[in-house]
């Protein structure tokens, strides 16, 4: 490997949001471009909370991707206050399902249908358990009292801990984490647990919500946290620890819903991801460690093979792309309009040097 060139086991995206119709045709291509697989989330409106509706929605994915992109999409089930235990299990046993989506009722985006209280999905955790189905949380307390800023490290001790020890086996990803809690946590119960971390938290804190003024295109949830914080996330993602891999939580929203009186909340990233963890490591010195989180430590959490492609990034300023148009909108993507220090290398490309 020169120093000019970066060649790695090609990565796969373990938590990210494709949308449907016009906006999911435009976003999957920045995906698939870098990662083999995604776990797709399932918070469309309605929720993707049956295996029917899981079928479904993988095939409209299936059909947006243009036909010379190799990507499969790992679908999720939306857990709800009524999901059944024996649909879970089949899903999974059919190999429609790799995992299921704990988002607490009106935690974020399209969540007003999740649970409500954990004791409700007693049942289900208990066969997911079993089956080794691995649980994704968006592990935020909903307590609209608690300080925004506050509740992904109230939602340990108040709702993740008591689920823990009901479910001793059960495995869980902590999604997005943003606070050095939440990554003691985790590595504090190593191998039963894992985190996803997005390319954004380790890039910004809170001070880019409101540099200057207001900006919406900086808010998502978690909200980005202070400093300190976005520096103990860096710490763990260039540890090497197999807790923790990459999800980008790529989450395109059209931008007159985030410039608005309340605007939602997602950061769009799929454009420049890969770039941004590869200058992440680079700022840590830490290279020799961005494969193994890009692309090792989420396949053997979820005990699935590690990819035998691999993708090419090579040093050279790449501008982001500022916006891109969809359906009569658009969306402006994370760091649009900046220059990042790397860029990947397109497939044909990379195919054509080999030959
Ligand atoms: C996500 C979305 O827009 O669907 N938003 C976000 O801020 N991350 C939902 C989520 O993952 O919380
Ligand atoms: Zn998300």
């Amino acid at each position: 490997m020169s120093l000019d060139t970066l060649t790695l086991r090609r990565p796969d995206d373990w938590h990210c949001h494709l949308r449907d119709g016009a906006m999911l045709r435009t976003v999957l291509p920045y995906t698939a471009r870098q990662f083999a697989r995604a776990i797709v989330m399932p918070n469309l409106a309605p929720p993707v909370a049956t295996l029917e509706a899981v079928r479904a929605y993988r095939q409209r994915i299936l059909e947006a991707l243009p036909p010379d992109m190799d990507f499969q999409p790992l679908m999720t089930i939306y857990l709800t206050d009524q999901t059944d235990p024996d649909e879970l299990q089949r899903g999974h046993a059919e190999g429609l399902l790799t995992a299921a989506k704990l988002y607490p009722a009106n935690a974020t985006t399209n969540s007003q249908f999740g649970v409500t209280e954990v004791r409700l999905i007693h049942a289900v955790l208990e066969r997911m358990e079993r089956i080794g189905m691995p649980l994704l949380v968006h592990g935020e307390a909903t307590d609209p009292q608690i300080d925004i800023f506050d509740r992904e490290r109230v939602f340990l001790d108040r709702v993740l801990d008591p689920l823990l020890k009901s479910f001793p086996a059960l495995k869980v990803v902590l999604e997005h984490i943003t606070t050095e809690e939440a990554a003691q946590y985790v590595t504090s119960r190593a191998g039963r647990m894992a985190a996803t971390i997005t390319p954004h938290h380790l890039m910004i804190n809170r001070n880019a919500i409101f540099s200057g003024g207001i900006r919406p295109h900086m808010y998502c949830l978690p909200i980005a946290k202070r400093e300190k914080h976005r520096q103990a996330i860096r710490r763990a993602a260039v540890s090497g620890s197999p807790c923790f891999f990459l999800g980008t939580d790529s989450a395109p929203h059209p931008a007159r819903t985030k410039e608005a009186e309340c605007g939602c909340a997602g950061i769009f990233n799929a454009p420049d991801a890969l770039e941004c963890y590869a200058q992440v490591f680079e700022e840590e010195g830490a290279l020799d460690k961005l494969e193994s989180f890009v692309s090792v430590h989420g396949p053997q959490f979820y005990g699935l093979p590690v990819n035998e492609a691999a993708i090419t990034l090579r040093r050279g300023r790449r501008a982001v792309e500022s916006r891109i148009a969809v359906d009569g909108d658009e969306i402006l993507p994370f760091r649009g309009g900046e220059e990042l220090g790397w860029s990947v290398v397109p497939f044909q490309q990379c195919m054509a040097r080999e030959r």
